[in-house]
């Protein structure tokens, strides 16, 4: 798919189709405008006639209009002139993605360089034109014996309402191209199988992109490795299943050696059955998507790489499937942590920390500027927080705080959460050093109390994405979050934002 940006006259560009503003009491913006000047007054009749009036969320289609050389122009109402707020944007663009689909179309022309959002500058709204509308055609047909050909977009031009504009647009939709891209990868990995998506193909796939990429290289822990570094309580985990478990070490290097890396790490149970505290049958293949959190760290990957970002990264991704058998870990069981730390496991559905505490460890020697964890922790997130927010834990409020503003800028919002000392007391445990649950109260907040005694050697944050990774029901699938955050958050860092990057010094 390409974006551009160009300067255009709308009345002589070629397309299929070319997507034009109008606002509220039948005002037309200057695309409008034109059009209807080259056309004897065409869209002023219609507005007269009120097939449109400009309000919010209404458009109309309307195919070859005379001596207009578009195929189609699609008239969108964007409400008063001035400016529209942020929801009522995507709530434009979720409708403009809606009209346009089924329609096959391979090239639009959209022109909404005069539009403006509350708060937002201009490439800000084109890179969020340019990840919605190249998510638009996203499908997932890979296990359907019959595949339809999809005629999906390919060309996107953006039209300028200034040649000066034109360098900070075009990288607005790179950026946002990419970071659909990275959602791409995140939802297809997301929606694959159990039996398909194995902790051995997501090292696969490590591989593959390591190939791909010279600043990329990977490595693959076996449970041997594991077992000599210690890794006790990630290997629990894998106790009951045929499937062996991996831990995949992926390096990105896009900056000086010696600058320090950030570090994502991934949960990556590929399903999780509960194990022997086994979860009921209902709904239960929604347990595939317990990797998404892993699923998210390749899709930022994946950006990273499309935007060759100068900085250093490091994905970590701890991959097993979680199943009762006779070697299965059970309840009452205690395991040691690489990190010396002893762990009574209570509940063995409770087994995303007890992968990620030993990632977590591990993560330590490579002195990072920050790591963030992305996992699909807890049912009590999406009793706290829905399908709207991931729950946010940092043991430090400048990152914290970084990441919500990143959420926000980007539409992929978090909601902080606390770490206190109160609810890290749930814990508590008879016979080791803590238990691996906390009680049925405040059940996403007593996980994140548990990965934080495994982070204080440096700046961490954990996402709980148990609510947002996937939607349930008849649009069943991955979502592609928190991509979209951490994406914002890695070229921030970088310093290529467009805010301008704060460099941490830590
Ligand atoms: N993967 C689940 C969390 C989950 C459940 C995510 C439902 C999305 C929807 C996790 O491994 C789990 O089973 N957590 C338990 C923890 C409990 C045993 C303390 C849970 O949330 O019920
Ligand atoms: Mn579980
Ligand atoms: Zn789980």
């Amino acid at each position: 798919m390409k974006f551009t940006s160009k300067t255009l006259d709308p009345v002589t560009t070629l397309t299929q189709c070319a997507i034009v503003p109008v606002f509220e009491g039948g005002k037309l913006s200057s695309s409008a405008r034109a059009i209807n000047s080259a056309s004897g007054g065409s869209l002023k009749a219609l507005l007269k006639r009120e097939d449109i009036s400009g309000k919010h969320g209404e458009s109309v289609l309307l195919p070859l209009i005379d001596s207009v050389k578009a195929e189609r122009v699609l008239l969108v109402g964007c409400g008063p002139k001035g400016k529209m707020s942020e929801a009522q944007f995507n709530t434009l663009l979720g409708k403009i993605t809606h009209l346009i689909k089924g329609k096959k179309l391979e090239k639009i022309t959209v022109f909404f360089d005069e539009l403006s959002v509350a708060g937002k500058d201009r490439n800000w709204q084109a890179q969020r034109v340019a990840t919605t509308l190249a998510l638009s055609s996203y499908h997932f047909d890979q296990f359907k014996s019959k595949r339809t050909r999809h005629k999906s977009l390919k060309q996107v031009t953006y039209a300028s309402s200034s040649q000066a504009y034109n360098r900070g647009l075009n990288q607005a939709l790179t950026t946002g191209l990419a970071i659909a891209k990275g959602m791409g990868v995140a939802r297809d990995l997301g929606n694959m199988p159990g039996n398909a998506c194995t902790p051995n193909y997501l090292a696969s796939e490590a591989r593959k992109l390591a190939r791909k990429h010279p600043a990329l290289s990977s490595r693959i822990l076996s449970e041997k490795q594991m077992q000599d570094l210690g890794m006790g309580s990630f290997l629990s985990v894998t106790a009951g299943t045929v499937e062996p478990a991996r831990m995949i070490v992926m390096q990105y290097q896009g900056a000086a050696k010696s600058q320090r890396p950030h570090i994502l790490v991934g949960k990556g149970i590929t399903f999780d059955s509960g194990g022997i505290s086994l979860k009921p049958g209902a709904g239960m293949d929604e347990m595939k998507f317990d990797m998404c959190g892993a699923a998210s760290v390749f899709g930022v990957l994946n950006t990273v790489l499309a935007l060759k970002l100068p900085i250093n990264l490091v994905c970590i991704v701890a991959a097993a499937e979680n199943m009762p058998s006779g070697q299965a870990t059970k309840p009452g069981d205690i395991v040691t942590s690489m990190s010396g730390q002893t762990i009574e496991v209570l509940n063995t559905d409770a087994e995303g920390r007890l992968v990620l505490c030993d990632a977590l460890t591990y993560a330590e020697q490579f002195k990072p500027q920050s790591v963030i964890d992305i996992a699909t922790l807890t049912g009590a997130c999406v009793v706290a927080l829905g399908n709207h927010a991931h729950g946010l834990y940092s043991n430090d409020d400048k990152l914290a705080g970084e990441l919500l503003d990143c959420g926000q800028a980007v539409n992929d919002k978090a909601w902080h959460m606390p770490l206190w000392p109160e609810y890290d007391k749930q814990l508590k445990s008879n016979f080791a050093d803590m238990a691996n649950i906390g009680g049925r109260n405040a059940g996403s907040v007593t996980a994140a109390c548990f990965l934080a005694r495994f982070t204080k050697k440096y700046a961490w944050a954990h996402l709980d994405i148990a609510g947002t990774a996937w939607n349930s029901g008849g649009n069943k699938g991955a979502t592609g979050r928190p991509v979209a955050l951490l994406s914002e958050y890695l070229i921030r860092q970088s310093g290529k934002g467009r805010r301008g990057g704060k460099k941490t010094s830590r």
